[in-house]
């Protein structure tokens, strides 16, 4: 018997609700794959600031590291107490926080549009024939999140008169700063993604005004050397996200800087009809020592506040984020499979949540567990 450790971060909003559904699905896989699973539950996001003083307590932190894996949920709730500095706010503080300590660097979004869900892509038909299946491979712990100098500050304007004409404004600076390095080891992802599909890679920077993008360019050119098997081909950033709502079959790796992948992942992602569909996988190096490449597998989607506590929300990202933990980082790919097809059949089956329900099949819809319920059911 497998025994994996996983830190559970469920976190706010819809965090626990479609926390519970994925770790519902975990435990019917554990006896038919030979597998066990110890979870250790922990708060995080205004749950850890609620429970410990901190988005991320000390004990969630300490979980983290004793962890094979860490499952979260979705941290943040926008409305709650803007007295809160920002560098203690839960997204910066506790999952931005987490991805730079365990330099999760190599984020996977897989954006499927899945058999029967035609409907709630936003596309005519005609754009979409040939299906969407695309993998936003983002690097996660450099570029434009955290490059340096990061500051807001005030700065004084001085009328030639004297004194009477001072006006002090504010100036906010983000600094984009990427690296040889960090290019290289994320193009590697992307190449080895590209050559477990459909051997294409499109890679997005904006070359034609940055210095991050020339760079990022040639150092992707020079890693694309050693995959003559995989088509590269490189894409502005703007022209990507026009290409997805034209042709998204086009695609299959896109490679992105960090911020540009948070944009163009929520773009794909509602191109296969809703965030709530999408998991993504946050992966650093493989340990020499263990062999298990550490990660954070998170739905892709925010806490969703408005639809928390409702059964409401749908649970697929979260089950589908264990899936890929099942892949990724404990190399169980026939329990991630058999979770996958699951939630496959339960789509074609015609079950639905809200997001993903179309007008004529409001009889099919359910609720949050009834979804996890189902899901079981499938896995058989
Ligand atoms: C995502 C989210 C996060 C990000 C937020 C919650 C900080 O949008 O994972 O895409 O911007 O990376
Ligand atoms: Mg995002």
């Amino acid at each position: 018997m497998k025994k994996y450790r996983v830190a559970v971060l469920a976190g706010d909003g819809i965090g626990p609700e479609v926390m519970r559904e994925g770790l519902k699905v975990l435990r019917a896989v554990q006896s038919r794959f030979g597998i066990n699973f110890e979870f250790h539950e922990v708060p995080v996001g205004w749950a850890g600031i609620d429970a410990a003083g901190k988005a991320l307590p000390d004990k969630t932190l300490k979980e983290c590291e004793e962890a094979d894996a860490i499952l979260f949920g979705s941290v943040g709730l926008p409305g709650r107490d803007p007295t809160l500095p920002k560098n203690e706010r839960p997204e910066r503080a506790s999952l931005l926080y987490l991805r730079k300590h365990f330099e999760l660097f190599a984020n996977l979004r897989p954006v499927r549009l899945y058999p029967g869900l035609n409907h709630s892509c936003p596309l005519k038909e005609s754009r979409f024939g040939s299906g969407i299946d695309i993998m936003v491979v983002r690097e996660l712990t450099g570029g434009l999140y955290f490059g340096q100098p990061k500051k807001t500050e005030e700065y004084v304007v001085v009328d030639e008169e004297g004194s009477e004409g001072r006006r002090v404004f504010l100036r906010a600076t983000d600094t984009m700063v990427i690296t040889t390095e960090e290019i290289e080891r994320i193009a590697h992802v992307g190449f080895e993604a590209a050559r477990l599909r459909r051997k294409k890679l499109s890679s997005v920077d904006k070359a034609n005004v940055l210095e991050n993008g020339v760079l990022w360019r040639d150092v992707v050119t020079t890693v694309g050397k050693e995959y003559p098997d995989v088509q590269l081909e490189h894409v502005f950033v703007d022209n990507a996200a026009m290409q997805l709502m034209l042709n998204p079959s086009q695609y299959d790796v896109l490679l992105c800087e960090n911020m540009f992948g948070d944009i163009l992942s929520d773009e794909a992602a509602a191109l296969a009809g809703s965030l709530g569909m999408l998991p993504s996988a946050s992966l650093g190096e493989t340990s020499e020592l263990s062999g298990i490449r550490f990660g954070l597998y998170e739905p892709a989607g925010g806490s969703a506040p408005d639809i928390a506590g409702k059964n409401l929300a749908n649970p697929i990202a979260q089950i589908l984020s264990a899936a890929l933990m099942l892949r990724y980082s404990f190399k169980e790919e026939a329990a991630a499979c058999a979770i996958e097809a699951a939630v496959e059949k339960v789509i074609a089956q015609g079950w639905r949540t809200g997001d993903i329900a179309s007008a004529s099949e409001e009889g099919n819809r359910i609720g949050t567990t009834q979804m996890g319920d189902m899901i079981v059911a499938a896995l058989g």
